[in-house]
């Protein structure tokens, strides 16, 4: 029975990269009814909408599932970012994004293999904010709650355990934000009394961008708030090929969101330069969501065959292909695995 997963290719680069995803993701044999989104930002504005409709919502909840291609966030003015509305109206709490060594790429580190979950609906995007123009004074609120904090700790923990990962890492700055980095920590020894088989370790987060390009191979699971998850995820990014390289999955308990890290990069839109690795590698996590083991195992191999060979890589890598010759040959060598 075909999957059907709600498609929203987003902005800048990201209808590049999803078109590139959507033809590795149908070599694997899988079947997929694509519910395409195709206004949401920008697009969704101009034409007097919603930045994020409610159809595109709606989708989401009927499917369960969705792949996404990154949309833009005007900076500083305009309208609320639509990918973090996203992760708020779905309650999509946990952003689980892996940073693993690709074979035949000449990074700094060699066998990194980290996950960082990241909180991904409280904290400082919480959207509380408020200007006092009288006074010149501005306020974003970093409101997290006990639950919250919980959830994700736990899902961190439980991920860790079923995976049979040996470490968790929890990133906090309790010695200056007492109240809300502090009971994160708190909560999160709590959590792992009940893990007696993983090891624990707290990192206070500037010490950790530090120990994480000198050491990188002695981390493994990372848990922490929605802003410093963003941060370390793109510093990770940087460790292992960069942003075209990382993919992303926001989980909550009914939907599932998959995307890449890396944003709609306008510096290269519209000129087939763009990575595609990112979104293919989340449409992987996809597809293990699914079920779909034999299926991601063949994206994998032939993911992992394309950059072993080195031969066809995208030009961030230093490789001479574009976005579609990439993909092409990548699904001809998935194909071959199925
Ligand atoms: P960005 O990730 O779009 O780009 C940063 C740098 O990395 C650029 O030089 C870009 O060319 C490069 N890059 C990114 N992805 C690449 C890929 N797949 N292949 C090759 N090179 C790649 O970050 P930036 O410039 O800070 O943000 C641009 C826009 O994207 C902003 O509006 C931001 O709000 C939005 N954004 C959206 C996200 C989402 O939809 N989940 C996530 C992050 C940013
Ligand atoms: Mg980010």
């Amino acid at each position: 029975m075909a999957h059907r997963i709600t498609l929203i290719p987003g902005d800048g680069i990201g209808p590049e990269v999803t078109e590139a995803t959507v033809r590795v993701l149908e070599a694997t044999g899988a079947a997929f009814k694509w519910d395409r989104e195709e206004v949401v930002g920008a697009a969704s504005v101009e034409a007097g909408g919603e930045p994020l409709p409610e159809a595109v919502i709606e989708s989401i909840r009927s499917n369960s599932v969705a792949l996404k291609g990154p949309v833009t966030t005007p900076v500083g003015k305009g309208f609320k970012s639509v990918n973090v509305q996203l992760r708020q109206k779905l309650d999509l709490f946990a952003n689980v994004r892996p940073a693993k060594s690709l074979p035949g790429l000449d990074t700094p580190f060699k066998d990194v293999d980290m996950l960082i979950f990241r909180e991904n609906t409280e904290g400082l995007y919480s959207g509380l904010e408020s200007y006092d123009e009288r006074h010149g004074i501005a306020d974003s609120i970093a409101r997290i709650s006990k639950s919250g904090s919980e959830r994700i700790i736990r899902f961190c923990f439980e991920y860790a355990k079923l995976h049979g990962r040996k470490q968790v890492t929890v990133v906090h700055k309790a010695n200056i934000l007492k109240l809300t980095s502090g009971m994160f920590l708190r909560l999160a020894h709590e959590v792992a009394e009940q893990y007696p088989g993983i090891e624990f370790q707290d990192r206070i987060v500037d010490n950790m961008c530090m120990q994480m390009v000198v050491r990188p191979q002695e981390y493994d699971c990372i848990v922490t708030t929605n802003l410093f998850g963003d941060i370390l995820s793109d510093l990770a990014a940087g460790l292992v090929g960069g942003l075209g390289v990382i993919a992303g999955a926001n989980i909550g308990e009914d939907c599932a969101v998959f995307e890449a890290v890396h944003g709609s990069a306008p510096d290269i839109a519209g000129q087939d330069k763009a990575n595609p690795t990112a979104l293919i590698r989340s449409a992987e996590m996809m597809l293990r969501h699914l079920h779909e083991f034999a299926a991601a195992d063949a994206l994998h191999a032939g993911l992992m065959e394309i950059y072993t060979e080195g031969k066809y890589l995208t030009g961030d890598l230093g490789g001479p292909c574009g976005t579609q010759e990439f993909s092409n040959r990548l699904a001809e060598r998935v194909a071959a695995h199925v």
